[in-house]
């Protein structure tokens, strides 16, 4: 079986948020709630992880808030990296618990992290997370890169004008360490005030691609899997992803489906529709039941968002439904 909507898009890809708690406070995601310790257990991961198999998921990403907060997280990535169905699976880190754990990660199965690192300079990086040390992230960049992740990525948030200065040090970042770096267009989320939102940081994906074109960079097709992003590329092997969320092309090639740390399943990061799935994930016996309610969900899967008219459904920021 593989899941359809009624747009005729397929989901292979499941984003699987673990806990809403981080180590960082990002200024764009931070939004100072406290989130209670009531994420799925390894039993209720377990028996969601057979369903999602069952439906013919391939790829597996796990989310925060900061995922690597999970103690029971090898235990986690051993679930889905022993079924010989999911083809890859990888995890979104903010990077601070990298370096110390990152072979221990490698052993449970894991195959790829998505760093968040949004500057390069220590100051900026301070000021941005809150307090975090770019020292760290780095460290478990390298480390990821040492132990042999065959699938790495640094996502940066487009974050104001510097963003744009700094790119020539995000090209020398990726040549120089062969990972990918993605840029990601700000978007705005639920539960923020206005002055949380931070709207006048935002900066177009079309201001990168100009960057980029600039410097000789020309755009690559994504590979299978992907989903929504575009892949450029210099003639030096430097890859750059975009990822532009506010662009109108954008939803066609939606691929993947959330679910967040209470087992809530989200039909698009900014939608209304949420159907919760816990009750469901008690028992083996109801796995059948568990698919044909997530299959029918689908088909309410709205066609696209509606961010551009600051519409960005029920969700509160990536903190607590993962990016
Ligand atoms: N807009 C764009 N990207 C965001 N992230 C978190 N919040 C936002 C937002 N509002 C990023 C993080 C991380 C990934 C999960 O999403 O920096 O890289
Ligand atoms: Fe934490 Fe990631 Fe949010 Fe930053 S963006 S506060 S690292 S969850």
């Amino acid at each position: 079986m593989i899941l359809h909507d009624s747009y005729g898009r397929s989901f292979p890809y499941l984003r699987l948020s673990l806990i809403q708690k981080c180590n960082l406070r990002c200024k764009y995601c931070y939004d100072g709630v406290h989130y209670p310790d009531t994420y799925l257990n390894l039993q209720e991961i377990q028996n969601l992880a057979k369903a999602w198999i069952a439906m013919g998921c391939k790829k597996v990403r796990l989310t925060g808030g900061e995922p690597t907060l999970r103690k029971d997280l090898p235990e986690i990535i051993n679930i889905f990296a022993e079924a010989p169905e999911i083809k890859r699976i990888c995890m979104t880190t903010n990077g601070v618990l990298l370096a110390k754990n990152a072979a221990l990660w490698k052993q449970a199965g894991l195959q790829g992290v998505n760093i968040s690192i949004d500057t390069l300079n220590d100051a900026r990086f301070r000021e941005l997370t809150q307090g975090g040390s770019l020292k760290k992230v780095l460290d478990g960049l390298y480390k990821a890169c040492e132990v042999g992740f065959p699938f790495i990525k640094v996502n940066v948030v487009l974050w104001g004008n510097e963003t744009l200065e700094e790119l020539d040090a995000f090209v020398n970042l990726a040549k120089q360490t062969g990972v990918k770096v993605r840029y990601i267009e700000l978007m705005e989320t639920g539960y923020l005030t206005e002055e949380q939102k931070h709207t006048d940081k935002y900066v177009a994906a079309k201001r990168i691609r100009t960057e980029l074109k600039e410097r000789g960079f020309t755009q690559e097709n994504g590979e299978e899997l992907a989903g929504p992003q575009e892949i450029w590329k210099n003639q030096e092997g430097a890859q750059v992803g975009l990822i532009a969320p506010y662009d109108s092309y954008f939803c066609q090639t939606c691929n993947r489906l959330r679910v967040d740390s209470e087992g809530k399943l989200h039909l698009c990061l900014f939608g209304k529709q949420v159907v919760d799935l816990r009750p469901l994930l008690q028992n083996e016996e109801d796995n059948e039941l568990l698919q044909a309610t997530v299959s029918q969900a689908l088909q309410e899967k709205p066609k696209q968002h509606h961010l551009i008219e600051h519409n960005h459904g029920a969700n509160r920021t990536l903190y607590s439904v993962g990016g």
